[in-house]
């Protein structure tokens, strides 16, 4: 049941260790064989994604994350895609361009400043509207034109994590539906499909680093600041590391894209910063170690996660080994360390990790 903690010591850890679970019940009669079951969105979403030509994602919080790295998707797959928080959206005014679809993204369905977003958005010309979220009978799910459901189950560690990864599922299935009406075969997103029906499988693998996470997160018990680096879509990955991080043990992180330290954030870099950076193996990996080449230059304590094929050429450093990963579902996949990462952190600290100071589960007011 979703109010028994089972073994675990928290629901936050309960519901990490749930993820490859319920990514599997996400994707369970969507994929079948390598195929997308886009029967299973129903005739209306269908409809909305045949006209779709762009999109315009509307989220807060962890589910804005979601988005963000969703844009990196579409865009691969030649769709223009905008992605706000509500709170600026709603007071904005909006240029929509012809075909464009108006997606919000909520674990609850109830956050207010989305839900205005969704009402104000009726009247600005969008093809309609489809909502990525994981309560049925929400406000959002109601006031829609249509809803693709992640299912997480409930959810009750005010810091979202299996819901974020099952968004993250939600949507790669809706730019997997995409990518067929920009031309893709069966044949071109086949690979694609595999990789995902792989991810609870790859995420199991990463659950079981969870004691070695455990003693990288000791590191942490001293700091005070903490810096989150990415490139592509590891930067929202990054910054939803850090807002974990933040949310649960009060250390004040922050995520910044990669290229952009030297802008900036180098002048705080000094033997008491940590520097948590994921290394997946991807076109941006050298990139990336050169920026993290800056930071040893600066003394910065490094604490990495990377793929088994990328050689780290660095003097000092902790790194953890993730193999077998899938570039298509990779930011899913580094997700869960960070996760972890913040929790054992705020195991340390002694926080409430559920229950964190001045917040809220679900934002439903102004
Ligand atoms: C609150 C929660 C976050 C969540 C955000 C958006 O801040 O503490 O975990 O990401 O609201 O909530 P939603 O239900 O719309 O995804």
């Amino acid at each position: 049941a979703a109010a028994d903690k089972g073994p675990y010591q928290h629901y936050m850890l309960k519901e990490i260790f749930e993820q490859p679970g319920v990514v599997a019940e996400t994707l369970e009669g969507r994929i079948y064989k390598g195929r997308l079951l886009e029967e299973s969105f129903g005739y209306e979403t269908r409809e909305l994604l045949d006209q779709t030509r762009q999109i315009h994602i509307i989220a807060c919080g962890t589910s804005y994350h979601a988005g963000l790295v969703a844009r990196y998707w579409f865009e691969d797959i030649g769709i223009p895609c905008m992605v706000e928080v509500a709170s600026e959206y709603r007071y904005r005014h909006t240029v929509v361009p012809e075909g464009t679809l108006f997606v919000t993204i909520t674990q609850s369905g109830e956050t207010a400043d989305t839900l205005a977003a969704l009402r104000g958005a009726k009247d600005k010309g969008y093809l309609g509207s489809l909502v990525v979220c994981n309560v049925p009978e929400s406000s959002l799910v109601r006031e829609s034109d249509v809803a693709l459901m992640t299912r997480a189950g409930t959810e009750i560690g005010v810091a979202s994590t299996k819901a974020f990864t099952t968004q993250l599922v939600a949507l790669r299935l809706l730019v997997l539906a995409m990518a067929k009406r920009m031309g893709y075969t069966e044949d071109d997103l086949r690979g694609y499909i595999e990789e995902l029906h792989s991810l609870p499988r790859q995420m199991e693998v990463v659950l079981g680093l969870n004691e070695s996470i455990e003693q990288m997160a000791r590191s942490f018990s001293d700091k005070e600041h903490a810096l989150f680096l990415g490139r592509g879509p590891f930067y929202p990955i990054a910054m939803e590391g850090a807002l974990k991080l933040k949310e649960i043990s009060y250390i004040h992180a922050e995520a910044y894209p990669a290229g952009e330290l030297k802008h900036g954030p180098l002048a705080l870099v000094d033997e008491k910063m940590p520097v948590i950076c994921a290394l997946p193996n991807d076109p941006l990996l050298d990139k990336v170690l050169s920026n993290l080449q800056e930071v040893r230059a600066r003394d910065g304590e490094l604490f990495l996660f990377s793929d088994q094929e990328v050689k780290i050429e660095l003097d000092k450093y902790q790194s953890l080994t993730l193999s077998d990963i899938h570039p298509s579902t990779a930011p899913i996949v580094y997700t869960v360390p960070l996760q972890l990462l913040a929790y054992h952190v705020a195991l340390i600290k002694g926080t409430d990790v559920d229950q964190p100071r001045n917040l809220a589960k679900s934002v439903t007011v102004e």
